[in-house]
Formats: C-alpha cells, sequence, structure tokens
C-alpha cells in the first residue's frame, strides 16, 4: 500500500521539496498513461537531480578510464593487460571497478574479441591480434553511484566487413538515441535500433540487454533491442538506463563458455558488435551520462 501525499509533503523522489513544487503534475500524467494500460515505471527508478549528478560525476570516471584504454590499447598486448589498465585508472580516479566479484566475475573489465558477443573475461593468455575487433566494457563505481558504457576498437589492418560492423553499431546507438525523450515507450528504442540493423542485413542478440543504472549497477527495466514499437515501458524524466545492443554479421545465436560460465559467443563464430552508453531521460529529451 502506497500512502497518499499531501502537496504540501516533502515529495517521494528525495529532492526535499514539496510534492507539488516537484514530482505531483509529472505523477498525474504518469497515472494518465496508466489508466490507458502502459506500463509505467517503478517510483525506485526515478532518479532525483542528486542521484543524477552523483551518476554523472561517475559517468565522467567511466570515461576517463576508457578514453586511457583507447591511448594504450595495441596489437600485441594481453587482455589482462587492458584489465590492469581500467583497474588502476579507476583506482587512481577515487573509483572502483563494478564487474570485480560481481556474481563471481573475476576481472575488472569485459573484452570480447571478434565472435565474443560480451562478458569476455580479461586472460593473460589472450592477446590482441592485427585485424582483431574488441569491446572494452567498463563500468564504475563512484561514490555510491554506478555507470557504465562500452567501446569498440579495431585492431590494425581490420576486413572491412568487420570495420562496417563496428561503425553501424555504433550507428545503431544513435538511432536508438532518437527515440529517447519522455512519455515516448522504452519498445520504440529497440525497435528502430533491430529495424536499422536488419535493414543493413545483420541480426540482434535477443536474450541479453540492456538495464537500468544509476543506484545498482543492474536495475529495471530490462532493455531489447528487438523489441515492437508502441510496447514497454513509458519514458519519464529521471529513469537512467544502457543502450547497449549486441549486433552480429551472421546468425543471432549465441552460447555461453562452458569453462568459465560467463562468455557468450556466436554459434556460428561469426564477429559481433556492441557499443553501449548510459543515458538519462531529461525533461526535453535524454542526456548521455557515460558513453
Ligand atoms: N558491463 C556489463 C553490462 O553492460 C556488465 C556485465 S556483468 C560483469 O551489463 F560481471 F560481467 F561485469
Ligand atoms: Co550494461
Amino acid at each position: 500500500m502506497q500512502k497518499r501525499i499531501g502537496r504540501n509533503d516533502p515529495c517521494w523522489c528525495g529532492s526535499g521539496k514539496k510534492y507539488k513544487d516537484c514530482h505531483l503534475e509529472m505523477d498525474e500524467k504518469i497515472k494518465s498513461y496508466k489508466l490507458r494500460g502502459y506500463k509505467i515505471p517503478p517510483r525506485k527508478i526515478i532518479k532525483n537531480k542528486e542521484q543524477i549528478d552523483g551518476i554523472r560525476t561517475s559517468g565522467k570516471v567511466n570515461i576517463a578510464v576508457l578514453d586511457y584504454v583507447a591511448e594504450n590499447i595495441h596489437a600485441g598486448m594481453s587482455t589482462e593487460e587492458i584489465n590492469q589498465l581500467v583497474d588502476s585508472k579507476t583506482r587512481e580516479l577515487g573509483g572502483i571497478p563494478a564487474p570485480l566479484n560481481y556474481e563471481g566475475f573475476p576481472k575488472s573489465v569485459c573484452t570480447s574479441i571478434n565472435d565474443a558477443v560480451c562478458h569476455g573475461i580479461p586472460s593473460e593468455e589472450e592477446i590482441l591480434q592485427d585485424g582483431d575487433i574488441i569491446n572494452v566494457d567498463v563500468s564504475t563505481i563512484y561514490k555510491g553511484y554506478f555507470s557504465d558504457s562500452s567501446r569498440m576498437f579495431c585492431i590494425g589492418n581490420v576486413p572491412d566487413e568487420s570495420r562496417k560492423l563496428v561503425e553501424d553499431t555504433l550507428e545503431a546507438i544513435q538511432v536508438g538515441l532518437a527515440e529517447v525523450r519522455p512519455f515516448n515507450r522504452l519498445g520504440n528504442v529497440g525497435a528502430a535500433i533491430h529495424e536499422f540493423a536488419l535493414s543493413k542485413g545483420y541480426q540482434v542478440v535477443k536474450e541479453i540487454g540492456g538495464h537500468g543504472v544509476g543506484l545498482e549497477f543492474h536495475e529495471d527495466p530490462f532493455v531489447s533491442y528487438v523489441t515492437r514499437r508502441d510496447t514497454g515501458m513509458l519514458l519519464v524524466p529521471g529513469m537512467v538506463f544502457t543502450i547497449e545492443p549486441m549486433i552480429n554479421l551472421g546468425t543471432d545465436e549465441i552460447f555461453i563458455d562452458e569453462e568459465n560460465d560467463w562468455t557468450v559467443y556466436t554459434e556460428d563464430g561469426a564477429p559481433s558488435a556492441q557499443w553501449e552508453v548510459s543515458v538519462a531521460v531529461t525533461e526535453d529529451g535524454y542526456e548521455i551520462l557515460a558513453y
């Protein structure tokens, strides 16, 4: 049961403002959507200004760590060296790498090469080769706030097909972002990405997706990239989630490494690409908090 909040009571969001000067109007609008059958976000995933500020600051660390990787990544290095770059830079900036020990994940970053779709575990034995494409997925906890973003890197001379896949997957993020605005629906983000990927002849991974982020590593909603138009959760200001489609050159079928129980691979061995941003829904559109 939810106790009704008076107009002059403090807002539920923790802003310290009176309800009537804060979320009252938005709640009434959300309620009208609910009455029309829309799935609406639970209050706990709607962030106030202070929380968005905290996630943005965490995102700055995340961005700086990825910039540092970008400056130092090269053929001949091991993915364990990338892990060490990420771990040391994150800590130098006052953050904690969120992946380390998350549900037993053994390293501070995910590194996924070629047919590895995501959740690759850095290793001393895995050496970056000329022609590889690699996703480096960095997630930071800073002053209690979580941010999450990933980039692709092309190592040396990458085949045209793979390079195009990497570029198109970045464009898919833009296509998804164009759907992020208050009172649009989450399904349109995934639908736009899916339509775009299919139009280029790719397949989109269905089983894994994005997520709410900020107060925890993984929050609601689940962000799929194979959704239908005009379905899914209503987007409202203060929601923060990731857009992180995994787009495959070949089949969308995947399997999980039986030995480490983490790394996801394409069934046919064809390359997969992924970029990830953390995005906030604002009053009139969106703000990227990590990229
Ligand atoms: N950064 C990944 C994501 O985007 C997190 C994977 S969980 C980990 O959701 F433990 F593998 F890091
Ligand atoms: Co993520």
